[in-house]
C-alpha cells in the first residue's frame, strides 16, 4: 500500500512541500504520496490522530502549530528539546509519535554545501528571537564558527534564547541598539518581517568584508532583506529557498531512510518562482 505523508498548517494552500516530497518521492523511486492538510486551528491533537488512523506514516507541521506539534511528540530529538517546536512527526514501529525540527539542517545545508559557506571561526549575527530563530541555533552552533550573536527587536527574547543554548556553544543575545560597532562575517535574518515590511533596524555597516546575509524568506525577486546586503555590498545575498528544500530532505531521511539529490529540486522550484 502507498505510504501517506502530509503537511499540516493554517493556512496551508500556499505550500510548497507537496511539489517537493513529490519530486523526492520520482527521484528516489519511494511509494509515496504527500498532500496538504489544513488544520482546525482547535483541533490540531484531533487533525493529527485522524490523519495517523487512516494510516498516517508521518506529517510536517508548519504556522502555527509546531508547538503543538512539540507538546503532541510522545519523544523528541535534542533539536527539537531545544527549539521548543516540531516540524516533523514520525510515526515509530510501536505507534509511537516522535518529533524532530529539520530546519536548522535545512539551513546551514544550504549555506555550507550548496554554497560553500565556511563556517569554521565566523561570526554570525541571527536577527530574530521567534521559532524560526530557535530551530537553527543548535545547528549553527554545531558549525564550528566562533561567535552567535542573537539580535532582536525586543531585547529580552534575544537574552533568553541565549541564554538558553548557552551550553551548546559561544552565543549571546542584544538588542540591535548594541550592535553598533560589531562586524560579522555572515548575517541571517530570521525575522517574520516579510516580503513588503521594512528590513529589521540593524545598522548599515555590520557586515565585515566578504561578509554574506541570508533571508529565511524567500519569493520570485530578491528579498528586502537580500537586497539591503547587496545595497550594504554583501559577496552573497541569498534567500530561504533552498533551506526550505533542504529542511524537506531531512524530513524525508528522517522518514525513508533515503536522502534525495536537493539540487535539481531547488532549481526547478527557482524557475517556477521566477514565471509569472
Ligand atoms: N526557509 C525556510 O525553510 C523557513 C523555515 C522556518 C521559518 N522560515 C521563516 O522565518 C520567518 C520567521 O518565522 P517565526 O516562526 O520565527 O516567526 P515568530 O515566531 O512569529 O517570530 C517573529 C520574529 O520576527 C521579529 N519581527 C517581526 N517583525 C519585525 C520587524 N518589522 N522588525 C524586526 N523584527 C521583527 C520578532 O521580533 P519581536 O520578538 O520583537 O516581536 C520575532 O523575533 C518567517 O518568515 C518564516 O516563513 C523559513
Amino acid at each position: 500500500m502507498t505510504d501517506r505523508y502530509a503537511v499540516i498548517g493554517n493556512p496551508i494552500a500556499h505550500s510548497k512541500s507537496p511539489l517537493i516530497h513529490a519530486a523526492f518521492a520520482r527521484q528516489t523511486g519511494q511509494d509515496l504520496e504527500y498532500g496538504r492538510l489544513l488544520g482546525a486551528l482547535d483541533d490540531f491533537a484531533g487533525d493529527v490522530s485522524r490523519f495517523l488512523a487512516a494510516g498516517g506514516r508521518g506529517l510536517n507541521v508548519t504556522l502555527p502549530f509546531k508547538e503543538q506539534a512539540f507538546a503532541l511528540a510522545e519523544e523528541r530529538s535534542e533539536r527539537a528539546e531545544l527549539a521548543g517546536a516540531v516540524n516533523t512527526l514520525i510515526r515509530l514501529k510501536d505507534g509511537r509519535l516522535r518529533g524532530d525540527n529539520t530546519d536548522g539542517v535545512g539551513l546551514v545545508r544550504d549555506l555550507a554545501c550548496n554554497h560553500g559557506f565556511d563556517f569554521q571561526g565566523a561570526r554570525v549575527l541571527l536577527v530574530g528571537a521567534g521559532g524560526a530563530a530557535r530551530g537553527v541555533l543548535e545547528s549553527l552552533l554545531a558549525t564550528g564558527l566562533a561567535h552567535l550573536v542573537i539580535a532582536n527587536r525586543t531585547e529580552s527574547r534575544a537574552l533568553d534564547l541565549a541564554r538558553r543554548a548557552r551550553l551548546l556553544g559561544p552565543v549571546t543575545g542584544c538588542g540591535f541598539g548594541a550592535l553598533a560597532g560589531e562586524r560579522f562575517d555572515l548575517i541571517i535574518n530570521a525575522t517574520s518581517a516579510g516580503l513588503d515590511a521594512a528590513v529589521p533596524a540593524i545598522p548599515n555597516d555590520c557586515l565585515a568584508p566578504g561578509a554574506w546575509v541570508y533571508d529565511m524568506l524567500y519569493g520570485d525577486q530578491p528579498t528586502p532583506f537580500c537586497r539591503w546586503g547587496a545595497e550594504q555590498g554583501a559577496a552573497q545575498a541569498l534567500d530561504g529557498l533552498g533551506m526550505l528544500v533542504e529542511q524537506a530532505a531531512e524530513s524525508f531521511f528522517l522518514w525513508r531512510g533515503v536522502r534525495p539529490d536537493t539540487a535539481p529540486v531547488i532549481a526547478s522550484l527557482r524557475h517556477l518562482e521566477s514565471q509569472p
